[in-house]
């Protein structure tokens, strides 16, 4: 393949087959990232490009950070590597302890994972397991919503309700079904915060515990706010909802916080700021910066309880990874949770919420803009499709916005942007003069 003039002659770029990428389109213009500090990235060009997207929900301190660096290389040269199955090493029981005092009251007790898609495989399952456990066999079927996203493992997708993430594979869990997803454009267009219309769609889960029965139910699983979808949020007394009705059946209610946690929404998690606890919180990303591949699962007490019967020589629960634990994954979650704790980044969207509302709402009226949707520091600029062609209008906004020095998410054709906690008030309008240029210029 031709290389471009910002890659080195002798680098291919054919090898790396990429996630998630329209690797043809990507490899004739390559974007390539080189390294990053705080607000920015500098590409392999030297341009600066502020980094709207907290690269991809997870950075939430800021890029850089040398505590978290500086507790990595202690840790590994300390000891790189030490199972967690039949074995232990003090790290991840503190980080076990220290995510309980952040995490909302009541889930006590951490899985570790090394994913988002891992984190949600492990919840589904511990959920179908407890039901067991408990003497209730008969609750195997799992409930999901349209546009849910939950990673890419085959029960996140099957829980997942992204068509394109579902159609090619054919294979998915049995007894799976969904929610009706809460985007409703017509009723709730250019709200500010959480939607007004819409509580109801939870109702439907009665629906689906008439047609399948409570007794066959085991969890119902939802993204407190639908961020890879496209940032789709819960109307006001939605969770709420789901909540009760969840509880009345006997059912499990999972949120998926992979995206929410960490400080995503102005409260450490979402369940916090929406007032409504899970039985069961899937996280990741945000976890450890991004810096190193970490999840963690959060349950009650009385759930992990459930599994503790039976002779004490004989192992609780078979599941596990062989780095769930892992020591230098947890030495920079713990720095991680330092660097929160000590600049207060878990509740500083809510100090910044007005700001960036304001700013991302200063674009309604421009052309082709349908919505625009936000909550804590998080926010989705909701384009028109153009006819024929979903997505590209979208698609083009992206790759424009990191041409000029921005980088944003699009899903279809939604720009979603969730900028590092650490983020100023300048480092937000010059996001949004950006933006705002490029779709004024985009047909
Ligand atoms: C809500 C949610 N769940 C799960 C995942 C999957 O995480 P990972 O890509 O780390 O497997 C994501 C990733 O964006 C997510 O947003």
């Amino acid at each position: 393949m031709q290389q471009p003039a910002t890659q080195s002659q002798d680098q291919s770029l054919d090898e790396f087959w990429m996630p998630f990428t329209a690797n043809r389109q990507f490899k004739s213009r390559p974007r390539m990232l080189e390294s990053a500090e705080g607000m920015f990235y500098t590409d392999v060009e030297g341009r600066q490009i502020i980094d709207g997207t907290s690269g991809l929900w997870c950075c939430n301190a800021g890029h850089g950070r040398k505590e978290i660096a500086e507790a990595v290389s202690k840790q590994i040269v300390k000891m790189d590597f030490a199972p967690t199955f039949q074995m232990g090493h003090p790290l991840p029981f503190q980080l076990a302890e220290r995510l309980v005092e952040i995490a909302p009251k009541g889930l006590d007790r951490v899985f570790f994972t090394n994913s988002g898609s891992e984190s949600v495989d492990t919840a589904l399952k511990i959920a179908l397991a407890y039901q067991r456990a408990r003497g209730e066999g008969t609750r195997t079927r799992l409930i999901g919503r349209e546009l849910g996203y939950h990673g890419v493992g085959f029960g996140g997708i099957s829980v997942g309700g992204m068509v394109n993430n579902r159609k090619a594979f054919g294979v998915q869990l049995p007894g799976v079904d969904h929610l009706p997803h809460t985007l409703d454009l017509e009723r709730n267009a250019f709200t500010r915060g959480l939607p007004k219309h819409g509580a109801e769609l939870a109702d439907h889960l009665e629906k689906l515990v008439t047609l399948h029965g409570a007794e066959n139910i085991a969890a119902v699983i939802v993204e407190p706010m639908s961020g890879s979808a496209g940032v789709i949020l819960p109307p006001v007394g939605y969770l709420k909802r789901l909540r009760e009705i969840t509880a009345k059946h006997g059912i499990l209610l999972i949120f998926d916080e992979v995206i929410t946690g960490y400080g995503r929404v102005g409260a450490p998690f979402a369940s916090q700021r929406w007032e409504v606890t899970p039985d069961i919180m899937t996280t990741a990303k945000g976890l450890t910066n991004g810096a190193i591949p970490m999840g963690a699962v959060f349950v009650s007490e009385q759930i992990q309880q459930a599994f503790m019967h039976g002779p004490k020589g004989l192992i609780e629960f078979f599941h596990g990874y062989t780095y769930s634990g892992h020591p230098v994954a947890a030495a920079a979650a713990l720095a991680t949770l330092d660097i929160y704790a000590r600049d207060g980044l878990l509740t500083r969207a809510q100090e910044l919420e007005i700001y960036w509302q304001e700013g991302l709402h200063s674009l309604k009226g421009m052309h082709h803009v349908i919505d625009i949707r936000n909550t804590g520091l998080v926010g989705a600029v909701h384009l028109a499709s153009r006819e024929g062609e979903p997505g590209a209008r979208g698609y083009e906004v992206f790759e424009a916005c990191y041409w000029d020095g921005l980088m944003v998410r699009c899903t279809g054709d939604i720009i979603a942007m969730s900028p590092p906690l650490i983020v100023e008030k300048s480092h937000i309008d010059r996001m949004i003069n950006i933006l705002g240029d490029v779709i004024r210029r985009t047909p």
